[in-house]
């Protein structure tokens, strides 16, 4: 496992399969922080909220990575992106998975619950949670990528 400390989050959408991984990650011995949704809560929630809870912390390092899950995963990536320092990636399949921590450095991956059943979404953080970054060229670009948030988040 490359990260130490993972904080999960999700909307309604997502507390399903939030349970689910924080299960898989609490048996994998990582410190897990839950940010999301209650389980028992019936109420339909606004995922840029709970998204900003995860992000903030990846931002100031208070965590190392995190795993947001909605519907799709899309809503959680926009705003998790916000924030510095945190590169999330919608992730939705094996390679996926693989690269965003290959190429990309991915400190945070956003899910969906309406397109991935339980097991696949397992398979994936594993794969995440076990892939390390290349650096080399990849870096170059995640340095330019840093100098466009620098320039445009003021
Ligand atoms: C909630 O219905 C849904 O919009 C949300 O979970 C997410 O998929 C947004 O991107």
């Amino acid at each position: 496992m490359i990260f130490k400390s993972i904080g999960i989050t999700s909307d309604h959408a997502g507390k399903d399969l939030k349970k689910v991984v924080f299960e898989f990650l609490q048996g994998s011995q990582i410190n897990v922080e839950d940010l999301g949704v209650p389980y028992e809560s019936s109420d339909s929630v606004n995922y840029p909220e709970f998204a900003s809870k995860l992000a903030q912390k990846i931002s100031s390092s208070e965590l190392e990575a995190g795993i947001a899950i909605c519907g799709t995963g899309i809503g959680m990536c926009i705003t998790a992106n916000k924030f510095p320092n945190v590169r999330a990636t919608s992730i939705w399949n094996e390679y996926s998975a693989k690269m965003s921590r290959e190429h990309n450095d991915s400190n945070c991956i956003c899910i969906g619950s309406r397109t991935l059943s339980d097991s696949e979404a397992i398979q994936l953080i594993k794969i995440w949670c076990d892939t390390a970054f290349l650096g080399g060229r990849h870096q170059d670009r995640l340095d330019l990528i840093n100098r466009i948030e620098t320039n445009n988040f003021k």
